[in-house]
């Protein structure tokens, strides 16, 4: 599959099978956020891949209970350093490799980006220094959706100047 047709069949997927997925693929995933780029190659981030199903349950009230973040065979969380100008910046690139790998290998992700904070760092017990940034449920989809709608391109690309 090429890169483009990849970003276009990608999905926020919400409803997964109960298939685990094995630890080669989410390696291949970890992978691909391991050579996203970073600001001045700082690298500085962590990825904490979540298998325990105890501690996924967990993370569904944390996550404004969202019941799906429960189902899927794991749940990413990105990790940045606030002291890092583009922290932010970093980890939203290094996720969406991840999201882009997962289609590739045809699994479903969706981000997460509604949580508390503190209960998020104190279920995967990241340091209080450390951003979380967002997470990812990454799973076997057990359904297809359609595709969201998109503003025209006419409305969100200038030429030149602003406009
Ligand atoms: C930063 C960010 C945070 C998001 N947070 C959530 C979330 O907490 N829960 C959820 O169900 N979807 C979340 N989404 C998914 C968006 O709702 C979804 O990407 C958008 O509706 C477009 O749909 P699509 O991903 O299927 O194209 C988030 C997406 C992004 C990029």
């Amino acid at each position: 599959m090429g890169v483009f047709d990849t970003i276009n069949d990608r999905r926020s997927i919400r409803s997964y099978k109960s298939e685990r997925i094995p630890k080669d693929k989410i390696e291949k995933l970890m992978e691909a956020a391991r050579l996203a780029p970073s600001a001045g190659n700082r690298q500085n981030w962590k990825f904490i891949v979540v298998e325990n199903e105890q501690i996924k349950h967990q993370l569904v009230a944390a996550c404004n209970n969202q019941a799906f973040v429960g189902t899927p065979s794991h749940v990413i969380a990105g990790i940045g350093d606030p002291e890092q100008k583009w922290h932010q910046v970093d980890l939203a690139i290094a996720l969406e490799h991840i999201v882009l790998e997962a289609v590739e290998l045809g699994m479903g992700t969706c981000w997460i980006g509604a949580f508390n904070e503190d209960d998020v760092k104190k279920i995967l017990k990241i340091p209080q220094d450390k951003k979380v940034i967002a997470l990812l449920t990454v799973g076997i989809p057990a359904e297809s959706p359609a595709a969201r709608p998109r503003k025209a391109l006419e409305e969100i690309v200038a030429y030149n100047e602003y406009s």
